[in-house]
């Protein structure tokens, strides 16, 4: 009989937080608590490559989700994602962890100048020996923005033209330093060869940046790009740019649609689909037998109370559920 190879990608959904994506998690029993320290997150680290992972992602959010009442007392009483740490240095100590395991921080286009994420993807990079992936978001939260200088998210659309910019200039200085471009010859005296490095000089609606590039091109060329883009001007996006694209269904057939609407954007996009993977998000309760992983799952459900869920309900969708 003919059996087909499939090769399936493994990726770790991450948090670099107090809980897991389920707010009441620190509650468990077998939860660890010390989430700043650097052990917590190698030890992580050193599980996914142990289990053969491709990638481990954290996710991000600038803002603590105290959009529920419009206070935040409740946010940390309850321990509802009140910690919430800076995903590339966390990054950056995994991959002294590990070896081969790739390394996936979520940075904002909306609150942070291109020239920055560029650097530190590109750092990260050349820091992991090219591991390094950064999943696009354009924050869509209230409560970030008010961090970081304005009063509320600039509307969705507008978040999606402004990031197909950044994306310009991010490639565009990743793009300035050609892959032979350092030779350090101590004979010659020659560092880098000038005809080799290149000014970006980008001046757009939204962004000007001039260069040249600080940090030498990188192991892989770019960072992996992921996205995540759901609504029709998101898969447009994610179609132009990502490499490895987040999807959330809630069951097989919808996947499937989703899976074939996105690839079908990637080609209209003028890129080859074969070259973009697709992952669906996927909550996993893993048990050596059924009932263990039943009677796992069941402990969780026990776990959260009403204001977790609704708290971050509020704050996903950017709506105070504490309102009549
Ligand atoms: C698996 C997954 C992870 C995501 N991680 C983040 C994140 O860390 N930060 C964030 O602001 N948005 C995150 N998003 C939101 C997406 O970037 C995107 O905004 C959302 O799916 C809605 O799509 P739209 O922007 O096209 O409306 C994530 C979405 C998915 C499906």
């Amino acid at each position: 009989m003919k059996t087909t190879e499939r090769q399936i990608a493994l990726i770790g959904f991450l948090q670099a937080q107090n809980c897991t994506t389920i707010p009441a998690a620190w509650r468990h029993p077998e939860a660890r608590h010390d989430v700043t320290n650097v052990g917590f997150y190698q030890d992580i680290a050193k599980i996914l490559e142990r289990g053969l992972f491709d990638l481990g992602f954290f996710d991000d959010r600038l803002a603590m989700p105290d959009m529920y009442g419009g206070d935040h007392r409740h946010t940390v009483e309850h321990g509802i994602r009140c910690v919430k740490l800076d995903a590339v240095t966390v990054l950056t100590t995994m991959g002294m962890a590990t070896q081969k395991l790739g390394l996936g921080a979520t940075y904002s286009t909306t609150y942070f100048p291109p020239f920055h994420v560029a650097r530190v993807f590109s750092t990260l990079d050349h820091m992991t020996g090219g591991r390094a992936a950064w999943n696009v978001v354009t924050s869509v939260n209230d409560n970030e923005a008010r961090n970081m200088g304005l009063p509320q998210a600039p509307a969705h659309d507008v978040r999606y033209d402004r990031a197909d910019e950044f994306m310009e200039v991010v490639h565009g200085h990743w793009d300035t330093w050609e892959a032979d471009a350092v030779v350090a010859d101590r004979t010659t005296g020659v560092y880098a060869q000038g005809n080799k490095v290149h000014r970006l000089d980008h001046t757009g609606d939204h962004y000007s940046s001039r260069g040249p590039f600080t940090v030498p091109r990188t192991p892989q060329g770019h960072p992996v790009i992921i996205q995540a883009g759901q609504s029709g001007r998101g898969i447009e996006f994610a179609a132009r740019w990502g490499e490895l694209l987040f999807m959330s269904n809630p069951n097989l057939s919808r996947a499937s649609e989703n899976y074939a609407q996105v690839k079908a954007a990637v080609e209209a996009a003028g890129r080859d689909p074969s070259q973009v993977k697709i992952a669906n998000l996927t909550f996993p309760v893993v048990g050596r037998t059924m009932s263990e992983a039943e009677d796992r799952r069941a402990a969780y459900d026990l776990l959260p109370n009403l204001i977790d869920d609704l708290s971050l309900l509020s704050e996903g969708l950017n709506f105070d559920f504490s309102e009549k």
